[in-house]
């Protein structure tokens, strides 16, 4: 089993991830770090944790950066509603569990007593993973990354919303040569309501509970019917690495205050970015793996 530990900011997104990774016997899931991001830390780190008591998971939570290193700060309210899931966070089983360690000596301690390599899957802004680098650059298994975009963006026209929130935090992670699922993927991996309809047992239906408003949010603002689970297809290749197909690409990150802040620039370093999909063995696999 591949030791895993997700850093995230739930988001209805990655709460199917989370799922995912709590449901995949793959994987070993040795906690997961909160960062500030869709909504406030508290926020994130409360869905969190509500998401691994529904999930029954007892892996445990530790908190992180509360704000980017340098950017100001933003949230996707209007994405994932005020609470980060759609309204129904406090629906969700209580849970207040907390591991009292912070987000980056969380990550280090559990890395170093790990005899394996631990992949992170970082599905937020990468401020906690940046720190983390500060000190343990080479000592990561695999760092797969969900951000950015090649050809634009979602938040502003160049960039996307995890690399922009940090954009700093994201050029030093990019220096580590992470696998980064852009949008341009995860775009080709929408999930419409039949799919939803079709998730089955408890975890399945809360999950397609979480959706109504952030479906809205796709619907209105994107012309889509149906939702894109960006998270989730990173930490798809997070368990099963080679779901999900790679091209290395120079890329770095813009940290101007210009128009182009947050958007990945070529130069820089080696990324393997993940371009190639098959769309409907992914979204059966997550069928598969989060009904019942
Ligand atoms: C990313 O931004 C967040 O809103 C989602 O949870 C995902 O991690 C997509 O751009
Ligand atoms: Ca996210």
């Amino acid at each position: 089993t591949i030791p895993l530990i997700i850093d995230t900011d739930p988001g209805v997104d990655d709460a199917f991830a989370l799922a995912l990774a709590a449901r995949s016997p793959e994987v070993d899931l040795l906690g997961v770090t909160t960062v500030f991001g869709n909504v406030s830390i508290e926020h994130t780190t409360r869905n969190a944790q509500r998401l691994l008591a529904l999930l029954g998971s007892d892996a445990p939570v530790a908190r992180g950066a509360a704000r980017a290193i340098s950017s100001p700060q933003h949230d996707a309210r209007h994405v994932h509603g005020d609470d980060g899931l759609s309204g129904m966070a406090l629906t969700l089983p209580a849970n207040d569990r907390i591991d009292p360690r912070d987000a980056v000596e969380f990550l280090r301690d559990t890395i170093d007593s790990s005899a394996e390599p631990v992949t992170i899957a970082a599905i937020g802004p990468l401020t906690n993973i940046a720190r983390l680098l500060e000190t343990h650059a080479g000592r990561i298994g695999r760092l797969v990354v969900m951000g950015g975009g090649i050809e634009g963006g979602n938040v502003t026209s160049a960039a996307e919303f995890n690399i922009w929130s940090d954009a700093e935090a994201a050029h030093r992670v990019l220096a580590e040569g992470p696998v980064l699922v852009p949008i341009d993927l995860t775009r080709r991996c929408a999930v419409d309501g039949a799919w939803l309809e079709s998730l089955t047992g408890v975890v399945g239906r809360t999950l397609a509970g979480l959706t109504p408003r952030y479906r809205e949010f796709y619907l209105e603002a994107n012309g889509i019917d149906g939702i894109l689970v960006h998270d989730a297809v990173a930490v798809a290749e997070a368990v099963r690495p080679g779901m999900l197909g790679t091209r290395r690409r120079m890329l770095g990150v813009d940290t101007s205050e210009g128009v182009g802040r947050g958007a990945l620039v070529s130069g820089g370093f080696g990324v393997e970015v993940a371009e190639e999909v098959d769309v409907e063995g992914l979204r059966g696999f997550l069928l598969e793996r989060l009904s019942g």
